[in-house]
């Protein structure tokens, strides 16, 4: 399917979806937003894909929320039509693994739907924020709740109320990217750490997906139960006798459709 603000790209079980509304900094708006759920749910469901990246353009993921958009909005367009609730949340339901890829710019809402990917990948340009306290907001999906549960309490509200950036360094040393690669060969990297996840058996992928996001809504000993049960029902699997057998016979498992 064609669409409007989001290029799709092919790589075999890899699919990028690219954010792309170049002439507003990748700015979010409702119809991106509700592409990128359909985008989303459709390779989500979709048995020949097993990885999904998340990236933007070379200069900037996304600049945040559509400032340009939402200027006029009232208290009446907002909460009675839930917005951001309404349609930016789908990445979250997403059962397989969903890499962010940031180069350049990832501010406000671009920032807050980096981090509801599952890690992030970014660039040595890649610059974080959430500068909503310029413009007069508080951040609306989720800034001022995973960024502190992601680089701790001091940095979050030192980015969060004096709206400074950090650069791809301090997000790595902070924990909030995985990897930093140069600007120049990052889709490059990404696409084979994405190949090397795609070549995983999918279903434990998304198990694993699962039970870390567990960690973040439950206790430590409910968290255990719930991964617990993931590794018991693994021993019902093609992927663990594959797994297992190709150890003991020193060759290289193949997960092929498991
Ligand atoms: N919404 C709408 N349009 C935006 C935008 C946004 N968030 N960010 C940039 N643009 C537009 C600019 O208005 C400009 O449009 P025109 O060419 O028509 O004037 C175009 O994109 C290019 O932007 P700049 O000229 O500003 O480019 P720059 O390279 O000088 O600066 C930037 C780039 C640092 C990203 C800067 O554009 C910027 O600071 N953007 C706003 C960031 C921001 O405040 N984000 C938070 C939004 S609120 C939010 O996200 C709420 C939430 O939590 C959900």
């Amino acid at each position: 399917m064609e669409y409007a603000d989001l290029l799709i790209e092919n790589h075999g079980k890899v699919v990028v979806i690219r954010l792309n509304r170049p002439k507003a900094m990748n700015a979010l708006n409702d119809n991106m937003m509700n592409e990128l759920g359909h985008a989303l749910y459709q390779y989500d469901a979709d048995p020949a894909v097993n990885v999904i990246i998340l990236t933007g353009s070379e200069k900037v993921f996304a600049a945040g929320a559509d400032i340009a958009a939402m200027a006029n909005y009232t208290y009446a367009d907002t909460y009675p039509g839930n917005y951001i609730g309404r349609n930016w949340e789908h990445i979250l339901n997403v059962r397989k693994p969903v890499i962010g890829v940031v180069a350049g710019y990832a501010l406000g809402g671009g920032c807050e739907l980096a981090m509801m990917c599952d890690f992030l990948i970014a660039s040595d340009k890649a610059k974080f924020g959430q500068p909503e306290i310029k413009v007069g907001v508080t951040p609306g999906a989720g800034g001022t709740q995973r960024l502190p549960r992601t680089i701790g309490k001091s940095k979050a509200m030192d980015m969060l109320l004096t709206s400074r950036m950090i650069d791809a360094l301090e997000a790595e040393r902070t924990g909030l990217v995985s990897r930093i690669f140069p600007a120049e060969t990052l889709m490059e990297e990404a696409l084979a750490v994405a190949n090397t996840i795609a070549e995983m058996p999918v279903t434990v992928a998304m198990a694993i997906k699962d039970s870390v996001n567990r960690a973040f809504e439950t206790t430590l000993t409910e968290g255990v139960r719930y991964e617990r049960r993931f590794f018991h029902a693994a021993f019902g699997t093609p992927a663990q006798k594959e797994g297992m057998s190709a150890f003991l016979e020193k060759r290289k498992a193949n997960f092929e459709g498991m």
